[in-house]
């Protein structure tokens, strides 16, 4: 049985075969209404519990949507709508879900809880987000990306501003695990975890720490940022004044490769981590990024269930 807790869960390979699936998915759409099952219905039957410790927006409405399209059902909860929010236990909830549907995702502040939940669940677990890391929100990256460019993963270049959170951490590992170059820069108090950054460098990604966000992205294909107060922080006026510095705006974006294009995960804080003129400007790919949340989540569910092929490429 496989989780989705990391990048590293699927390996190169298997990412590589999650984004071919994400790619074609979004191509047999076109013209279907949004809710109406594929041709095929991978998963007719299926249900998936969705649990959220923390809000959201795309990724739940995305794994809705996306197990609504592969001809599946979703159940959504608030953590603290279910006994898990009065102290039933990770493990006796994961146990008991794992006899009522078939597969789980979770949005939990601590990823050792995701973690405990996976190891106790017998049906497959997805990272929904923790305070560690975002893997599905790092396909959608890479599916966006290789749509806009339009050249292999391995030959881009990218550029990471501010916060070095858990979007950035899954970015790290994908920049290890899919081979391209990442250049970070942010306020050294809040640079990205360095266990995950020296993981990414041993699998043989570019991954640099520079001073300076024109460092970072001169002559980068992607620019790409993130909320400088995530949920759960408790510093935000400490992390607004320190990430100064580090706001993708106009003069910054001018200092990219030519087409270069503008990344954010969503919800934006417009005016602090990035300016309205670039992310409504015509090098932003956000609304694009987001729709493909629903592509990418239908193309790791169908991975976790074993409908994509596992011979190596
Ligand atoms: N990008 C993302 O995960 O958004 P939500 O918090 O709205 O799910
Ligand atoms: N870094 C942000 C991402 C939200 C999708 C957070 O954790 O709040």
């Amino acid at each position: 049985m496989r989780h989705f807790l990391s990048l590293a869960d699927a390996g190169p390979a298997g990412v590589r075969r999650i984004l071919d699936c994400a790619h074609g998915m979004k191509a047999a759409r076109t013209g279907r209404p949004k809710g109406a099952p594929d041709d095929g219905a991978q998963l007719a039957g299926r249900v998936l519990a969705a649990i959220f410790e923390k809000p959201s927006t795309r990724t739940r409405l995305s794994f809705d949507i996306a197990m609504r399209q592969l001809g599946g059902a979703t159940l959504t909860f608030a953590a603290g709508d279910l006994q898990l929010g009065r102290g039933e236990t990770i493990t006796d909830t994961a146990r008991v879900l794992s006899r009522m549907v078939d597969c789980v995702m979770l949005r939990a502040r601590d990823h050792a809880d995701l973690e405990a939940f996976a190891a106790a669940a017998e049906v497959p677990v997805i990272n929904g987000l923790t305070d560690r890391s975002h893997p599905c929100q790092a396909v959608a990256d890479l599916m966006t990306v290789e749509e806009r460019l339009g050249r292999p993963i391995n030959e881009t270049r990218w550029a990471w501003l501010g916060d070095g959170n858990n979007v950035a951490h899954s970015l790290i590992e994908a920049a290890g695990l899919m081979g391209f170059a990442l250049q970070i820069a942010g306020p050294k108090a809040y640079a990205p975890d360095a266990g995950i950054v020296a993981m990414a460098r041993a699998r043989g990604g570019e991954v640099a720490l520079v001073d300076t966000a024109e460092e970072a992205v001169r002559g980068a294909d992607v620019v790409v940022t993130d909320t400088w107060v995530s949920m759960g922080d408790e510093d935000g006026m400490a992390r607004r004044q320190a990430m100064q510095p580090f706001q993708v705006g106009s003069m910054l974006m001018a200092l990219a490769a030519p087409g270069a294009i503008f990344l954010h995960c969503l919800p934006a804080h417009r005016g602090e981590e990035v300016t309205d003129d670039v992310i409504d400007g015509p090098q932003s790919a956000v609304w694009d990024e987001a729709e493909n949340r629903i592509h990418a989540q239908k193309a790791i569910l169908l991975w976790l269930f074993g409908h994509l092929a596992d011979l190596p490429l």
